[in-house]
């Protein structure tokens, strides 16, 4: 197979997650004789200084040469001060928006070798397997007006039926494919927006009679993925509670450095990149674990090039790898050694090494 993939590193430490994603990637083209063409492109903070612009032309139009996006992270203390425009999460929502990436698929799986760095108990921690569907290009991100005085401010949370349709189709697809119950995720007790989401929920779930919904509010879900993660196997909702939702869910079975996303449209192009931020605080220092940026190349694998064979490589390389007790300091056990971004990446690498050899 022949593709085209674009890199946004970012800033903060995306430069470095997204090299340790593109030394798999590089693997997994050698392994199975692949040829994916990397090309790096500039988006967020590194962007505006570069050209005062957080998602430059030249970038949309890498882009959309491209098969698929992967992207490390924006943002940073540098530029939070900017005006809205020049911010380098800007950057981020609009290249979202241009590709209508309005499916953010991030999966959060208990890996028994992590248990250890979760908040919760182990036997509440220990069965979770969940996918969150957090719709990507509406809402309160997007809705207008959005502007602000000096001592006034307005953000507008709006959804139109065909968005909510689209997203929960998807979430129906995925759970035909997993344990088949839903979630929809929402505050219909106090929301307009979401007393739709709820009718169109109802409406399309005719099509799907195999599929158990239940229709939760977005704070007692919030209570719910501490007390029974176990309990969920697809959540559904929109943009901003799939934000919050998705942060919280990620500690549940370790870090924040370990999940990843796709996002993406209904055609197989997808925009692929951790669930973590650009952590500022970490960021040039090796500190930073690799996993959610080569998680993430796994799924682009998955669900942009239908290589199945080559994501399940990497997902039971980073496991084995945490399995042997190898870890990045936001990981580790008191007392074991902390592994650099590069020492852990060179790790999945050696055991994909090791699983083509005895294959
Ligand atoms: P963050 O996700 O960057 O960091 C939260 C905490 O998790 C920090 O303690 C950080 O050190 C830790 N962490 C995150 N990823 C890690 C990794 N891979 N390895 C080890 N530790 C990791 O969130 P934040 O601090 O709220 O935001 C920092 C900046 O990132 C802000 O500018 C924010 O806007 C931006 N941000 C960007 C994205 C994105 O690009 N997709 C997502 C979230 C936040
Ligand atoms: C994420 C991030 C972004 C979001 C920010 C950086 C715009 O938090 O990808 O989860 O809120 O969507
Ligand atoms: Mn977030």
């Amino acid at each position: 197979m022949e593709k085209k993939v674009a890199v946004l590193p970012g800033d903060g430490i995306g430069p470095e997650v997204t090299e340790a994603a593109v030394k798999v990637l590089e693997v997994i083209a050698r392994r199975f004789s692949h040829t994916f063409h990397v090309e790096y492109g500039v988006i967020g903070g590194v962007a505006i200084d570069k050209h005062q612009n957080p998602l430059p032309d030249e970038t949309v139009a890498l882009c959309e040469a491209s098969d698929a996006v992967l992207l490390g992270a924006v943002g940073g203390p540098k530029w939070d001060q900017n005006p809205s425009a020049l911010r380098p999460e800007k950057g981020l929502l609009a290249i979202r928006k241009h590709f209508d990436l309005f499916a953010n698929l991030r999966p959060v799986k208990a890996v028994p070798s992590l248990l250890h760095a979760s908040p919760l108990k182990e036997e509440v921690a220990k069965d979770v397997d969940m996918m969150i569907v957090r719709e990507l290009t509406g809402g309160l991100y997007f809705g207008e007006p959005s502007r602000r005085t000096a001592d006034a401010a307005v953000d507008s949370l709006v959804y139109t039926r065909e968005e909510i349709e689209r997203i929960v189709v998807k979430a129906f697809e995925i759970a035909r494919l997993r344990r088949g119950k839903v979630a929809s995720v929402d505050k219909a007790n106090v929301l307009e927006t979401s007393k739709l989401w709820r009718e169109v929920v109802e409406e399309k779930k005719k099509a799907y009679p195999d599929i158990e919904v239940e229709h939760m509010l977005v704070d007692s879900t919030a209570m719910k993925l501490i007390t029974n993660p176990a309990a969920f196997d697809v959540v559904v909702t929109e943009n901003m509670f799939g934000d919050i939702l998705s942060d919280e869910a990620s500690v549940i079975t370790g870090s924040l450095g370990v999940l990843p996303s796709a996002s993406i449209r209904s055609d197989g192009f997808g925009l692929y990149e951790p669930v973590h931020g650009s952590a500022p605080e970490i960021a040039g220092l090796g500190l930073a674990n690799p996993a959610a940026a080569i998680l993430s190349v796994a799924m682009m694998l998955k669900y942009s090039f239908n290589l199945d064979t080559e994501a399940s490589a990497i997902e039971e390389a980073v496991n084995t790898v945490f399995e042997d007790g190898f870890f990045t300091a936001d990981l580790v056990e008191p007392g074991k050694r902390v592994l650099s971004t590069k020492e852990w990446t060179d790790k999945v690498i050696d055991e994909l090494d090791t699983q083509f050899v005895s294959n």
